[in-house]
């Protein structure tokens, strides 16, 4: 069977049927993606996603207090009483090693939700674009889920999920089958590459420009954290593959 690639621009456009038993890759740029991969980078001990402030109450019960940090956002800003925000920036080495994450955001949280059915769920993005791509490469059916923003269709997933794309059909002979939708990810991801080249500007700082025009940066501009925007360009400033493990619902390295 042939390899192909779907990218969903939001979990409202997909459902957990058209995921289940497929390897999905969730894709929230600004800034769950990034910050997941942040996290167990810095040597946190795992990533408790949670959709509600009360699934972050009731899990965080199973652990002693010292052994947590809670972290996340709610209108991109840092939640009342909880220790971190949602920047990648503030999880280091000193803020979460050998801890339990227990992580809420908006949307990130919802898109994993909508792939509770998948065989796997892997957390990527620019962050991790070459180690993302190497552990999909020999992957027959790979969904690419944009989470989104507020049920808004945000450009920075999108092109996180062009640039997947792109890595992934570059050898001709091998190219797996691709949608419209994976189609126009690559070209919006392949537009953004071109433009960097002709004004001879490195890549990161394109889309950490391009960013600012997005639902996602826009929102994040508007609260004043302009600075996420050029960590969550950085391209592959890890290594390292985030996997949920489904049946306990944990993130932690492959
Ligand atoms: C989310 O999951 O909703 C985002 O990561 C939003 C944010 O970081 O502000």
């Amino acid at each position: 069977m042939a390899k192909t690639i779907h990218v969903h621009f939001l979990p409202e456009l997909t459902s957990p049927e058209e995921l289940r038993g497929a390897t999905v890759v969730m894709i929230d740029v600004l800034r769950s993606s990034t910050t997941i991969t942040e996290a167990l980078a810095v040597g946190a001990r795992e990533v408790i996603p949670c959709v509600e402030l009360e699934d972050v109450r009731t899990r965080g019960a199973e652990l002693p207090r010292e052994e947590l940090v809670l972290g996340g956002e709610r209108g991109g800003k840092k939640i009342d009483l909880f220790d971190l925000g949602n920047s990648p920036t503030e999880y280091t080495a000193e803020t979460v090693a050998d801890k339990t994450v227990m992580f809420t955001t908006t949307n990130g949280m919802k898109a994993l939700h909508c792939a509770r059915e998948a065989y796997e769920v892997l957390i990527g993005s620019p962050a991790n674009l070459t180690a993302i791509c190497n552990a999909i490469a020999e992957t027959r059916n790979v969904h690419l889920l944009c989470a989104g923003t507020d049920g808004q269709i945000t450009r920075e997933d999108i092109l996180a999920a062009g640039a997947i794309t792109y890595q992934l059909t570059r050898k001709e002979e091998t190219a797996p089958q691709i949608d419209d939708s994976a189609n126009l990810a690559r070209a919006a991801w392949r537009n953004v590459v071109a433009g960097a080249v002709a004004a001879g500007e490195p890549l990161a700082k394109r889309l950490a420009h391009e960013y600012r025009a997005t639902l996602g940066g826009q929102n994040l501009l508007q609260i004043g954290l302009e600075h996420d925007l050029v960590t969550c360009a950085e391209i592959d400033r890890h290594a390292i593959v985030p996997k949920l493990d489904l049946r306990d619902w944990r993130i932690r390295l492959t």
